[in-house]
């Protein structure tokens, strides 16, 4: 594992931290800890749902506990599931369904993970801020996703 250049994209960051290693839990535990603690200001919870046996479950995260499972189409996950489409919601409290781990979460972005056309995962950034996420933050999560899902789902 090298050190973290703080002066490059944070997914050229993530690409190196994840160089080499053949575990996808333990990747995707240490891709949510640098996330989380590169984007301090906006990231109150940031982690990922995988699918399994056809519904989205929690992987890992860093931050507060969280909802263990989500169904398809429901919530920002289960939608960005649904869209294949990364979601970005300005105000989590107007956006129809939202589903509300924590009531300190006031904007939310959500990217799916696409593995050959279809969503293996989502990872998912809360924010107690509002409007925290641009689309620059869009931008690297999906650039994030699609190593993820070169590196483990190919
Ligand atoms: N808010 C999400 C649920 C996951 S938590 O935010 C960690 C949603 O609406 O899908």
């Amino acid at each position: 594992m090298q050190s973290i250049n703080k002066e490059q994209p944070l997914s050229i960051s993530v690409k190196q931290l994840t160089e080499g290693e053949t575990n996808l839990i333990s990747s995707l535990a240490n891709i949510s800890a640098l996330i989380h603690s590169h984007w301090s200001t906006v990231s109150f919870w940031c982690g990922f749902y995988l699918i399994y046996e056809n519904q989205l479950v929690l992987g890992p995260f860093q931050g507060p506990v969280a909802c263990t499972t989500i169904q398809f189409g429901k919530g920002v996950c289960g939608k960005a599931w649904e869209k294949k489409e990364t979601i970005i919601v300005k105000n989590v409290h107007q956006f129809e369904g939202h589903i509300a781990c924590s009531s300190k979460t006031n904007s939310e972005i959500v990217a799916p993970i696409l593995a050959n056309g279809e969503v293996v995962g989502v990872l998912d950034i809360d924010s107690e801020q509002f409007d925290a996420f641009t689309s620059h933050h869009q931008k690297e999560l999906q650039l994030i996703c699609a190593n993820i899902a070169t590196q483990f789902f190919s």
